[in-house]
């Protein structure tokens, strides 16, 4: 097989698909890999390293798709990338397929088999292939790094000559696997560190990671194990619990989503006038909607002399161990489908591959996104 490597299509996009271990994984197997020149310098990885782990470099996209059979990438690619891969591709990236049709149809329509990443079902056996996790995490950690960089306060406790300073108080709102992550990077860095998410289990998360949980509403999930749009009244009450919580923070970092749903508003902007001059707002969700009233995405909004900032790629402030990490979930994924021969197969009965194949054979298969499918379906 010939596997290939481009460099990300989007400008901003600092991770590479694969690290140069990830190649002589492949390599070792007896696939052939072709690499970017320059792919994946941002991350860390220069050529040299590709080239010793086994890949061809190769001087543009044109080069590295040439009969390529499966293109690995973070992604989405831009139309101009799909337009050069061949009919019959095998393409793994991140793809947001349920709210970009026009890169759905061409992807069907250039007769490539695509797979969306973020749409593999969050099983435990689909746990080690699983991007959305490894990126959350990747993300959790820098927004604490973030924030600790930009506050004017130190965030352990400082017991000194000149005096003793006491530790940064943080909230993290949402506590999935990027809060988890915020929460045990915040306790490392010596935050005093509490939190609150909507589903009632994650109390006994929060405590184990040695923080507190805030007492709020809570309400059960759906069966996934995702939490569902909240009532106005419900939101209301949530406003109400955690204002004071909010105001005595001195950085809050907001993490809450509802999958094909913009995000929960949790901070209001009159929540954030009344912190303290200083505080720091970091909301991870500013991307789908935001957690934070005055938050705009990739933006540092000032509020009363509160910064409210909105990134909406973390993880891509620590390439090279998101690489490493999105690397080997691909790895994972690939091996899961590949046959004894060592061709791919792709069973679309298989609860893994069915649940990530968006186009194949010049179609869209994927079940949210074929005609027909409901509002409701789509949202799932
Ligand atoms: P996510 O990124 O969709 O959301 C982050 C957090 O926001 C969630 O914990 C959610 O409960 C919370 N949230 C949503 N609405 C809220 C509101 N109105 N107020 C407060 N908090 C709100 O979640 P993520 O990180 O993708 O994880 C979601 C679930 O999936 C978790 O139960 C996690 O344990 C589970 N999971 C399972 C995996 C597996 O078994 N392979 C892998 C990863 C996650």
């Amino acid at each position: 097989m010939r596997l290939a490597v481009p460099a990300e299509s989007s400008p901003h996009e600092t991770r590479v698909s694969l690290p140069p271990d990830g190649v002589a994984a492949f390599v070792k197997d007896g696939w052939d890999v072709a690499v970017q020149a320059g792919a994946g310098v941002r991350a860390g990885f220069g050529d040299d390293l590709y080239q010793k782990a086994g890949a061809a470099l190769a001087p543009d996209v044109a080069a590295t798709f040439q009969q390529a059979e499966v293109v690995c990438m973070i992604g989405p690619p831009s139309p101009e990338y799909v337009s050069r891969m061949s009919p019959g591709t095998l393409l793994f990236s991140l793809l947001d397929p349920f709210t970009t049709p026009n890169l759905v149809s061409q992807l069907a329509s250039g007769g490539i088999t695509a797979f969306a990443l973020e749409a593999i079902p969050r099983t435990t056996l689909a746990q080690s292939m699983d991007v959305l996790s490894s990126q959350a995490t990747a993300g959790g950690y820098a927004a604490v790094l973030l924030a600790a960089s930009e506050s004017p306060r130190f965030f352990p406790m400082f017991v000194t000559a000149a005096g003793t300073i006491p530790p940064s108080k943080l909230l993290v709102l949402g506590v999935g696997v990027a809060g988890l992550q915020a929460i045990a990077t915040g306790r490392r860095l010596g935050a005093q560190v509490s939190a609150y998410d909507i589903r009632p289990e994650t109390r006994e998360q929060v405590e184990s990671l040695g923080a507190r949980f805030v007492a709020a509403p809570t309400e059960q999930g759906d069966d996934s194990g995702y939490a569902k749009e909240v009532s106005v009244d419900t939101q209301q009450q949530q406003h109400a619990a955690l204002a004071p919580h909010v105001a005595a923070a001195d950085v809050v970092i907001t993490t809450a989503q509802i999958p094909g749903r913009p995000a929960p508003l949790l901070v209001t902007t009159a929540m954030v006038e009344a912190m303290k001059p200083g505080s720091i707002v970091v909301d991870m969700a500013a991307g789908t909607g935001g957690n934070v009233e005055p938050s705009r995405p990739d933006e540092t909004v000032l509020v009363n002399g509160v910064r409210v900032l909105g990134p909406t790629n973390l993880a891509a402030s620590v390439a090279a161990d998101a690489s490493r990490m999105f690397g080997r979930n691909l790895i994972n994924l690939i091996k899961h489908m590949k046959s004894d021969d060592g061709t791919i197969t792709v069973d679309l009965g298989d609860e893994i591959t069915g649940g990530c194949c968006i186009t194949k054979d010049g179609s869209v298969v994927h079940p949210r996104l074929r005609p027909g499918a409901t509002e409701e379906t789509r949202n799932e």
